[in-house]
């Protein structure tokens, strides 16, 4: 059985190879009149909780005046908002405005995606905050300018990534978090007394202005951004060449790749005990090459491909079949290993990748998602994650780790790794663990120290109370993660329980951001239940008790109950981390009682 649906998929990745066509994203906002009575989502078609989101209404502002406009109105009536952005990709449910049930409004900045102005005496640029990061990067390099870091997808926009903190990898220079090249911020913001006959008010902030450290990376409680300046530089090329080694000991040279790497990053494929280091600097703009960034898994998937890759790790998920997991994605890594993970040495090129080092300018090898833009082809082909068909769905448990401890998590997660050696296959679909480079910052929610920040993206099921292959591994990892080695959670993605304990971890930075909150939203219009929880105000929790809670990461268990007994999932400590309570599979409850209480 196996056997066919490795051959099957490997044939699929031929076609994906030829394929350029592909349907962009559905819409995130969908309104069953007009602009009312609406529903919101993200990009994935669920919230962590898999609740729904009820508005009002949608408003699609296309200049700052009438941003300003729709702001005053609501505010006047004391409603709830939120900004949506055109594809909404941050996993918690953080674009839901608050207030009752279909009672708020979401604001898009849809229509607020241009450039509108440029300074080349000192390589910066003003864009409007909807503007999405493929069309920024293309505007700034019209110019001959560069962003010099950015996260590594193109779909989101300036707004929406800044507001989560998103970054790309490095730990050179002020690092790879894009809120570190902000020089420059205009907001919308609601004001409770009128200002020249609006309840709303533009806030102009300054490099040097210390309300920008709020404002910086804000998860959207300040208000609306309008317009952010970005501090970019000349335009230069990036060399990147992926090398493949096996993981032994590699984590105790993860410093020291980091500061001699510009762009470094490495994937770690615990199961298959290997890593692929990228290695990536910076090179002047007239060395040869015009690569381009392409990644595999941001083309257009075939969707029947996609299904069918998915339906198999259903199968092996259901059917228990660890090993037969870890056979298909180890060919699924081969294969992209071998296409160059999708880097192409010249783009228009007849044949994509010929070798490394593919060398080509920062605009077309920082970020990748050529499924975003191809045309409407009704779900032929789609982004992998599309949820108008049966693909990817997944969790991601993504967070950041100070370098002085990070070799320690790693070997910890060698001693589960190696006591279940097929328990990891799981994320290996999805780049394994993910490792990059962000520095500390002064940003208020920014990083706290100089951090290595890992992505795992792993199976989640359609239904929520069924559990996943070796959910105990994946649990006592999360867990060990944030609490034993004190990590900080992407603000974009994780699930609930990631931002347990966050009021703590931030401190004083937090008090910092909370006041300057309360000076530009003094109601909290803009904040909702999620950001309260996130933020430890008015007694607001992100955790929710219940039956199965543990499994979705909604709750750590207490109980069995927690986890799912009929199932035959027990509440357990870790086994490394013995701290940890994790859902874990016991053939006999019995017989583990005795063991554990032995
Ligand atoms: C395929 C994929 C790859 C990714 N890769 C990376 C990566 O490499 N690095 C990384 O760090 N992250 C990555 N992410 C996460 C992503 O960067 C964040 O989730 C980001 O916040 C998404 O931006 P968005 O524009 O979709 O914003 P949304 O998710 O729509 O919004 C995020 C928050 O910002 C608020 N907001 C948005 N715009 C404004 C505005 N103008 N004013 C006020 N508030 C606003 C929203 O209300 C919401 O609270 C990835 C996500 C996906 C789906
Ligand atoms: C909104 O739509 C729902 C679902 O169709 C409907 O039940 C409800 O009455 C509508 N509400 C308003 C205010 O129109
Ligand atoms: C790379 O950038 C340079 C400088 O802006 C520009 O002249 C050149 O056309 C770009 N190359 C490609 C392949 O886009
Ligand atoms: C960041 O860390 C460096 C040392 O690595 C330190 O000198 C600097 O003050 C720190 N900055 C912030 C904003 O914490």
């Amino acid at each position: 059985m196996a056997a066919t649906h490795i051959a099957l998929f490997a044939s699929g990745l031929a076609v994906l190879l030829l394929l350029v066509q592909g349907s962009p994203p559905g819409p995130v906002v969908q309104c069953r009149s007009g602009n009312t009575n609406c529903t919101v989502t993200n990009g994935y078609g669920a919230f962590p909780d898999r609740s729904t989101c009820r508005v009002a209404a949608v408003a699609y502002p296309s200049t700052e005046e009438e941003l300003r406009l729709v702001v005053s109105d609501a505010t006047e009536k004391q409603q709830h908002m939120k900004v949506v952005t055109m594809y909404s990709h941050s996993i918690p449910k953080l674009s839901c405005p608050g207030g009752p049930s279909g009672q708020g409004l979401v604001i898009s900045t849809q229509r607020l995606g241009r450039s509108v102005s440029v300074d080349m005496a000192t390589s910066r640029m003003t864009f409007e905050a909807g503007i999405t990061l493929r069309a920024l990067l293309d505007a700034a390099a019209a110019r001959g300018l560069a962003l010099s870091h950015s996260p590594y997808w193109q779909g989101m926009t300036l707004g929406g990534l800044l507001s989560t903190g998103s970054h790309g990898s490095s730990a050179f220079g002020k690092g790879s978090a894009v809120h570190e090249y902000v020089v420059g911020m205009r907001l919308v913001v609601p004001s409770p007394v009128p200002v020249n006959g609006y309840y709303a008010k533009i806030v102009n902030l300054g490099e040097d202005d210390p309300d920008l450290l709020a404002a910086k990376v804000s998860l959207g409680v300040l208000g609306v951004i309008s317009q952010v300046t970005l501090q970019l530089e000349p335009m230069f090329k990036r060399s990147i060449t992926n090398r493949v080694v096996s993981d032994v000991g590699f984590e105790q040279t993860i410093s020291s790749y980091a500061v001699t790497t510009y762009y470094g990053d490495i994937s770690w494929y615990p199961s298959q005990r290997r890593v692929v280091y990228r290695d990536d600097i910076k090179v002047p703009i007239t060395t040869k090459g015009k690569g381009v960034n392409d990644y595999l898994g941001f083309r257009a998937q075939p969707t029947l491909v996609g299904a069918s890759l998915r339906a198999s790790e259903e199968r092996v998920e259901a059917t228990g079949n660890a090993e037969g997991k870890c056979v298909l994605f180890r060919l699924q890594v081969d294969t992209l290993i071998a296409t160059g993970m999708g880097f192409k040495n010249n783009d228009g090129g007849l044949i994509e990748f010929t070798g490394y080092p593919v060398i080509g300018n920062q605009s077309d090898m920082q970020s990748a998602g050529s499924c975003l833009r191809s045309p409407e082809d009704n779900l032929l082909t789609a982004c992998g994650w599309d949820p108008r068909f049966a693909g990817f769905f997944y969790h991601q448990t993504t967070i950041s780790i100070p370098f002085t401890t990070i070799s320690d998590f790693i070997a910890d997660v060698k001693k589960l790794r190696d006591a279940h050696p097929d328990a990891l296959c799981s994320t290996e679909l999805y780049l394994g663990f993910l490792i990059r480079f962000v520095r500390n910052s002064t940003a208020y929610l920014g990083k706290t120290d100089d951090v290595v920040a890992i992505d795992i993206t792993y199976y989640r099921s359609k239904d929520p109370k069924q559990p996943r292959l070796y959910e105990d591994v994946f649990e006592e990892i999360e867990q060990m993660a944030l609490f034993k080695y004190n990590g900080l959670p992407h603000w974009g993605k994780n699930r609930n329980v990631g931002f347990l304990n966050v009021k703590n971890k931030l401190g004083a930075k937090l008090a910092k951001f909370v006041s300057v909150m309360q000076k530009y939203d003094s109601n909290g219009l803009f904040s909702s239940d999620w950001t309260d929880a996130v933020l430890g105000l008015r007694g607001k929790e992100v955790v929710v008790q219940g039956d199965g809670c543990a499994m979705e990461g909604l709750c750590i268990c207490s109980t069995d109950d927690h986890c799912a007994p009929k199932l035959g999932y027990y509440c357990r400590p870790g086994e490394v981390y013995e701290q940890a309570r994790v859902c874990r599979k016991i053939k006999s409850v019995e017989a583990d009682g005795l063991a554990w209480s032995a």
